[in-house]
């Protein structure tokens, strides 16, 4: 079998939505690195779902609503967005691109939107130009075994002048990566997670097949605790990424993080999970505009991004879609999935008589 092809030199015109670059960089990624990028937990009932579920909405049309002045900026945590869109966390981007990490952060500063970096960064912070880059990144924190090694990322990050943490709690033990394990997924020689000391088998993460609840290795998994500690430690505003639920919403709020994350990990880690824009309207509710809330989780159109807003999110994360992309084209592929999704929001906010985000609410969709 011929190996992959290298990235596109120029993005062909068939390619008009953000899935049309699945097939591309279908050619351009090994078996390998496309098990690990494409694949979710179990039967990927939750992956499914994600999808399923936006599909299932329905918008509502309106007409002659006064448009003018439109505008799809937002501001979350101090820092300005151009759309309400961010890059999430993904782990090992070299798997997709030899520029991996230091591509996306070009793309997010071309396009304003923003970039998630992952604790499991196969760039340093400096190869990916975290420090002089044109928009603040943030960072994504997975809690080390050792709370010195904790704040060690924590401080790297302050360093190269990132504007956030994003703390994940859904993944203290790696999914049931039923693909991945097919596959028999392996990182490549020369890609690791550079970020960390405990290199490529970073600690309860990977946990390995065998008894991860009893095995002991859950024994050290962060609680609340470890958010208290974290926010004694940074100034930073601190997210929580993997809510699913309205009492952990109610929790990390008397906690007082800056920010939540609905996110199933992409279908990645519990299987059977509801999809995220499910459990949105009860989180939502809850947090009832205190501090942004963000979602991820099968976000693939403009459409997706209007329904999630009117359902209570300020903004949302994309994971695969860019990835894919970066497969595809490197940056320039990245940026135009971007604007892309963000073309695709105007003209649905347009249809839906929305100006501006604070104009997309609950009657934005059809009941
Ligand atoms: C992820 N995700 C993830 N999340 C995180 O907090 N840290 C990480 O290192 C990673 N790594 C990672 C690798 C890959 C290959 C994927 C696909 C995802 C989860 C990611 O941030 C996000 O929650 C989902 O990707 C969103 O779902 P979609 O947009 O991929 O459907
Ligand atoms: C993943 C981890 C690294 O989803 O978050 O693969």
């Amino acid at each position: 079998m011929p190996g992959p092809l290298e990235p596109l030199a120029a993005i062909p015109a068939q390619i008009a939505s953000v899935s049309d670059y699945e097939p591309f960089a279908r050619e351009r990624m090994s078996d390998n690195a496309w098990a690990y990028v494409s694949g979710g937990a179990g039967d990927e009932i939750t992956l499914r779902r994600n999808r399923e579920a936006f599909e299932a909405l329905r918008l509502r049309g309106r007409v002659l609503s006064d448009l003018s002045g439109g505008d799809t900026g937002l501001e979350i945590a101090g820092q300005k967005f151009d759309a309400p869109i961010l890059l999430a966390p993904v782990a090992y981007l070299k798997l997709a691109h030899p520029q991996g990490e230091a591509a996306a952060l070009l793309a997010a500063s071309a396009t304003g939107c923003g970039f998630v970096i992952s604790t499991h960064s196969s760039s340093s912070l400096e190869e990916m130009g975290a420090a002089s880059s044109a928009r603040r990144p943030w960072f994504q924190l997975y809690f080390q075994p050792e709370r010195s090694l904790t704040l060690e990322l924590v401080q790297a990050a302050e360093r190269s002048g990132c504007a956030a943490i994003v703390v994940t709690l859904d993944a203290p033990v790696n999914g049931n990566r039923n693909r991945e394990q097919r596959a028999a997924f392996r990182l490549p020689p020369g890609i690791d997670a550079v970020l960390t000391r405990v290199s490529s088998a970073p600690m309860l993460f990977h946990g390995t097949a065998g008894a991860p609840l009893c095995g002991g290795i859950l024994e050290r998994a962060p609680t609340w605790k470890d958010i208290e500690w974290l926010k004694s430690v940074t100034e930073l505003p601190i997210f929580l990424k993997g809510i699913m639920d309205e009492d952990d919403a109610s929790q990390a709020l008397e906690a007082g993080v800056g920010g939540l994350v609905v996110s199933n990990h992409g279908g990645r880690t519990l299987d059977t999970l509801p999809a995220t824009i499910d459990v949105l309207p009860r989180i939502a509710q809850r947090v009832s505009g205190r501090v942004p809330l963000l979602l991820d989780g099968g976000v693939r159109r403009g459409t997706d991004i209007l329904k999630a807003l009117a359902l209570g999110a300020s903004a949302v994360l994309i994971g695969r879609p860019y990835v894919f992309a970066l497969a595809a084209a490197g940056a320039p592929g990245v940026a135009h999935v971007v604007n892309i999704m963000r073309a695709e929001l105007e003209v649905a906010m347009a249809l839906t008589g929305c100006r501006n985000l604070k104009a997309i609410g609950p009657k934005a969709l059809w009941r």
